[in-house]
């Protein structure tokens, strides 16, 4: 693979893109989140625009602040973001799903704040678990769309986006090792490995998010072409 810049290899496409955290609100003033900055899905977001594509950016709670130059939807709970890929998944042409979703959410949402009680030292909240966003859009991709996910692993980073892949029906995964500090959540650098539905693997040095963001975008442009 080259990743040279491809000029205007996306005019006329349709983007969406998803970055940062989902928010599940346990009462009115607390949540279950993640560490999501939403600093790699902003830099696939411009690195499309860039390529010419119409960029929509599906923001779920970003640490970050978000850019400005883009058509941006602002969402807070996995349910929210499910309901907004579904929608703008449409008429869109490529996917990527860079958000970190949360697996599971409150069962119930206390309407009024929970009040710690004087002879309970230790509480257990119960969970259920969130839908899917990959696995529903894999259900009503049309021929021609194209779908990357991300897979973030501590352990067995390559059999796990394997499965992930396999089982989300996805055209690309972006295989991110996020035990090692300094790349991953919240950093200004990251280290991935690039891996499509037939097998093939690429993998880059350390390096920022933007040029990161760049070779993806221009490995999608090249598979969306052929
Ligand atoms: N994802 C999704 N819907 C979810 C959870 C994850 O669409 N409810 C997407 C993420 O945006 C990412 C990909 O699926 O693009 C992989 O997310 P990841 O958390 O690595 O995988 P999971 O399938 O949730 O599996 P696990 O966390 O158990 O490893
Ligand atoms: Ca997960």
């Amino acid at each position: 693979h080259s990743f040279s810049s491809n000029g205007q290899s996306l005019a006329g496409k349709k983007v969406v893109v998803t970055a940062g955290g989902t928010r599940e609100p346990l009462d009115p003033v607390r949540y279950l989140t993640n560490h999501s900055s939403g600093k790699m899905g902003f830099a696939v977001a411009e690195a499309a625009k860039n390529a010419g594509a119409e960029v929509t950016l599906i923001a779920a709670n970003p640490l970050k602040t978000i850019p400005t130059d883009l058509h941006v939807i602002q969402v807070e709970t996995a349910s929210e973001l499910l309901k907004t890929v579904k929608e703008q998944f449409r008429d869109a042409d490529i996917l990527v799903m860079a958000a970190a979703v949360a697996d599971y959410r409150p069962a119930t949402v206390a309407d009024k704040k929970i009040k710690k009680t004087a002879d309970n030292e230790t509480m257990t909240l119960k969970l259920v678990r969130n839908p899917d966003i990959l696995k529903e859009v894999s259900s009503i991709k049309k021929p021609g769309q194209f779908v990357t996910g991300f897979a973030a692993e501590t352990n067995d980073l390559i059999a796990n986006a394997e499965k992930k892949i396999k089982s989300k029906k996805l055209d690309l995964i972006v295989a991110n090792d996020v035990s090692q500090a300094g790349i991953g959540f919240n950093a200004d650098n990251n280290q991935v490995t690039f891996l499509f539905a037939d097998g093939r693997k690429v993998k880059t040095p350390i390096e920022s998010k933007q040029k990161i963001a760049t070779k993806l975008i221009s490995i999608i442009s090249n598979e969306f072409q052929e």
